[in-house]
């Protein structure tokens, strides 16, 4: 079981370019089923989810390889449609296979993404949606039987802005006749770059980033070269590392257009950040202050998936800073993490209220979840001695190598593969 040893107390300086978007490869790899053809995606992150996709697809009868960080997926000999239960498992976005291996084979077997660290995430858009679109679906012992001899471009609308369901739904649509439009569609810059794969594929998809998705469906796609985006999640975990160590930091390829909320919080904080069309620059010279509440939403709102890094920041700050996180029920497992460091936090529901301190000492800690896990290495950075992190795969399903581009940032961390 690896661990990652940090020595926090000294600012951070240096530079490193963001990897990939985690979750705008993920549904890309699905995307690849619709094509029967070759995918080559540039600037892929090496992930513990990008190697659960490769092996999903494999299980389907794909093949894929990796050279660098490009990796090539041909779903040409794709014959099977069942995903085994242990694969399922393994990733909770998972389910995002279901709609494009649907339209591809007129069947799909899944079992029931299973409970989730994060409290329940059921997939009930999904599946309504699928049906709307034509699809019979079964459930029997947790295994979900879906057929459908055609799908019917239909309206469609969500009652709340799942970027699971949109992207799950907007791959269906592709393989079907007709015209879908999916109302209250999550924003999410990722469901762009989905829009943009797709369409570089000989899709027609329209509209993404707005709340209304237009697909005209039908089409043969055909394969592509895509590069994903660069992930604005692994970019909000630098810009709060250098929030809570202090410094000076650049991180190439960050776009600051997806960082608004993230960038504004800092900056009410005290930090300078600033764009120059190439990345984004970070500088952090003094405490920090209190800010004012921040609030998760779907996009454009502050991310989910940054409040934990952005608390890790606060810890130290000058006043009490309120968190109200909207999105998940239980995202909050990382806080007695945090308390061990010395950390003053209080949970009352979906509110969280951090009082800054003086300081934070190392301790020995474990990762509850991926952006929890992440958070520690922030809050580590800012904390006297050495923290010893464990159970790091969590980490490694977003990160490529979190120790890697901590390092190239200036900071003291390692990661010990043989603990
Ligand atoms: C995606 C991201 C995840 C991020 C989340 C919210 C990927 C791979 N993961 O997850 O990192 O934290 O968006 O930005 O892209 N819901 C339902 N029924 C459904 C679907 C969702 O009730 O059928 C609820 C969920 O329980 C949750 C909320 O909707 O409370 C948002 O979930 P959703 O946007 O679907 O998140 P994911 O796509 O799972």
């Amino acid at each position: 079981m690896s661990q990652l040893l940090v020595r926090g107390g000294q600012p951070l300086n240096g530079e490193v370019t963001i990897q990939g978007a985690k979750n705008s490869v993920l549904p890309i790899l699905a995307a690849t089923v619709l094509t029967g053809d070759q995918v080559v995606l540039r600037g892929c992150p090496c992930l513990r989810d990008v190697d659960a996709s490769v092996r999903i697809l494999q299980s389907l009868g794909c093949q894929a390889r990796w050279e660098g960080d490009v990796l090539t997926v041909d779903t040409a000999a794709l014959n099977r449609c069942e995903i085994s239960d242990i694969l399922m498992r393994e990733m909770r976005s998972s389910a995002i296979f279901l709609g494009a291996v649907l339209a591809r084979l007129g069947r799909a077997d899944i079992s029931y993404p299973g409970g989730c660290e994060l409290g329940p995430r059921p997939i009930d858009l999904h599946l309504s949606g699928l049906r709307d679109l034509g699809a019979d679906i079964r459930e029997e012992g947790g295994v979900l039987h879906c057929t459908a001899a055609r799908l019917t471009g239909r309206e469609l609308m969500l009652s709340l802005p799942s970027v699971g369901a949109t992207e799950n739904l907007m791959l269906a649509a592709c393989g079907a006749e007709g015209t879908t439009v999916i109302s209250n569609a999550a924003r999410e810059p990722e469901i762009v770059d989905l829009q943009d794969f797709l369409n570089a594929c000989g899709a027609d998809v329209s509209g993404a980033g707005s709340t209304s998705v237009t697909i005209r469906g039908g089409r043969p796609l055909h394969g592509c070269e895509f590069r994903c985006m660069p992930d604005r999640i692994v970019a909000a975990t630098y810009l709060c590392a250098c929030a809570s160590a202090g410094g000076e930091i650049y991180l190439r390829g960050a776009r600051e257009r997806h960082l608004v909320t993230v960038a504004d919080a800092l900056r009410q904080a005290g930090c300078a950040v600033s764009a120059d069309g190439e990345g984004i620059a970070c500088r952090c010279r003094r405490r920090l202050r209190a800010i004012r509440p921040v609030r998760t939403a779907p996009y454009p709102g502050f991310p989910t998936d940054a409040q934990a890094v952005l608390m890790a920041a606060m810890l130290k700050s000058r006043g009490a800073t309120v968190f109200e996180e909207n999105i998940f029920e239980n995202r909050y497992r990382h806080v007695d993490e945090l308390t061990r460091m010395g950390a003053e936090i209080r949970v009352a529901g979906r509110v969280a209220v951090v009082t800054g301190v003086e300081r934070l000492s190392g301790a020995a800690v474990r990762c509850t979840d991926l952006r929890g896990g992440a958070a520690l290495c922030v809050a580590a950075l800012a904390a006297d001695g050495e923290t010893r992190i464990f159970e790091t795969a969590h980490i490694d399903r977003g990160y490529e190598d979190i120790a890697r581009d901590l390092r190239a940032l200036g900071a003291d961390a390692v990661r010990d593969d043989n603990a």
